[in-house]
């Protein structure tokens, strides 16, 4: 047998799962989501959530990774526990259940590009999102998102996509950046930091049952975890790696973007006297069109922002159909193309009625983040902590020289703290679980 593929350089690596992590989770779902769940507050259980959380469960699905160096689901034979499968199962579906509105909104985003070339949201942005959020149009562009998600996939044009990654994450940094130091001079803005930056601890309290899982939820869905991509992208990583370093990176990095975007959207939306708590999916596109409406050159400026946003997007979906795939592929004999198309003509369907009505999507949203995302994480941390145990020590300290004390203490808040944050946030979502708004 030939020896398995690994990433060329580490940073190829690193480049990867941010390019997976950053996406519409960050610039879309965590602005909006913070507005809803009482503002800095979230913003605080958040941070704790991806520290407490999100970095020891995506140490583990990278120790499951390098340790089985194969896919997500066969992963779980190869370290010899047939039954735990199951996890890489709820993942593989979760990622598909997640791109069928994933889409919905990518498609969103292709109209934003053309909306800016043309400049048609300037003159009531608020009335814009409202306007092509829903109904055909919102279904046209879903199709169109999906076509070109599927026809990358399809024929792996994998050099385009890596080299607009490459571009993509510090363009995005970059005209975050400077729209955050433009709304600093808004005014009027200043309650908008108010409300993102100054938590009310008391707020936490009374609300921890919503808050706590939308937190949580937020945490996972932005590292990508519980979708197994991180285990795929593990089971390339040379054992030379430190994983801890890695992770922390990936972590770092990608929660710097989610609040960047908060230092553009929030400044913005008080600043347009938009009631922030009914933002809500809109609250990305309402407050940067805002912004774009009142600065030289919008036009152009608003075809580089939303241009950009949209690679990411597609860099994100583009990973997240290719789980499906590559598992179909791999265990099926269907042929590559064949696949592709065929999932994304399901995708398309069932992300019809997210496309016809927002609280369809946020319905497949929530199901998606609050429930199928923290059972696959409460499976992975379970079965690191309690089944792999002394073997995923040994795997997470390879590479790191020992580090004796920090992995003992990884491996215990696994089997401690972490299981019973996951174990909670299942309960309380569950609680929580709305029926379809049909
Ligand atoms: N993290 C991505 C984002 O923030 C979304 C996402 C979740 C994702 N799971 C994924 C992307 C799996 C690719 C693969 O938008």
């Amino acid at each position: 047998m030939s020896e398995r593929e690994t990433w060329a350089t580490r940073l190829g690596f690193i480049l990867a799962s941010v390019g997976s992590a950053v996406g519409l989770g960050n610039i879309w779902r965590f602005p909006f989501q913070t507005a809803e769940n009482g503002g800095a507050a979230f913003v605080v259980v958040y941070l704790a959530a991806v520290v407490i959380i999100g970095l020891p469960a995506l140490l583990a699905e990278f120790v499951i990774g390098r340790r089985a160096e194969v896919n997500a689901i066969t992963a779980f034979d190869r370290l010899d526990r047939q039954n735990w499968k199951v996890i890489g199962a709820i993942g593989i579906f979760a990622g598909f259940w997640t791109l069928s509105y994933y889409s919905v909104i990518g498609g969103w985003v292709i109209r934003y590009v053309y909306g800016s070339a043309t400049g048609a949201y300037f003159g009531s942005p608020d009335g814009y999102f409202g306007t092509i959020s829903t109904g055909l149009d919102a279904v046209a562009l879903h199709l169109l998102f999906m076509t070109v998600t599927v026809g990358i996939v399809a024929f792996g044009i994998e050099d385009g996509i890596e080299k607009a990654t490459k571009l993509m994450v510090p363009s995005i940094v970059v005209l975050m950046l400077g729209l955050a130091v433009y709304a600093v001079t808004l005014p009027g803005g200043g309650e908008g930091y108010a409300f993102f930056l100054s938590p009310d601890v008391s707020a936490i309290v009374a609300n921890y049952r919503s808050v706590v899982p939308a937190a949580v939820g937020q945490a996972l869905f932005s590292l990508s975890l519980g979708f197994s991509v991180m285990i795929t992208y593990a089971s390339y990583i040379g054992d030379d790696e430190n994983l801890g370093i890695d992770g922390v990176s990936i972590a770092a990095f990608n929660t710097f973007i989610g609040v960047l975007a908060g230092f553009v959207v929030f400044p913005f939306l008080f600043a347009q006297g938009v009631d922030v708590g009914d933002a809500g999916p809109g609250a990305v596109f309402v407050s940067v069109a805002t912004a774009l409406g009142q600065l030289p050159f919008g036009r152009l400026l608003g075809v580089v922002f939303f241009g950009v946003v949209l690679i990411a997007a597609l860099s994100s979906a583009i990973s997240l159909l290719e789980v499906v795939v590559s598992y179909v592929v791999d265990n099926y004999r269907f042929g590559r193309t064949r696949t592709a198309v065929t999932l994304g003509a399901v995708l398309f369907v069932v992300g019809v009625p997210s496309a016809m009505e927002t609280a369809w999507l946020g319905w497949f949203d929530a199901v998606a983040v609050n429930l199928l995302l923290p059972i696959a994480a409460l499976g992975v941390v379970l079965f690191v902590g309690w089944v792999m145990g002394g073997d995923a020590l040994d795997e997470v300290r390879r590479g790191t020289g020992g580090a004796e004390t920090l992995s003992m203490v990884w491996l215990w808040s696994l089997r401690t703290v972490v299981l019973v944050a996951v174990g909670l946030t299942v309960y309380l979502s569950l609680l929580k679980l709305s029926a379809p708004p049909l």
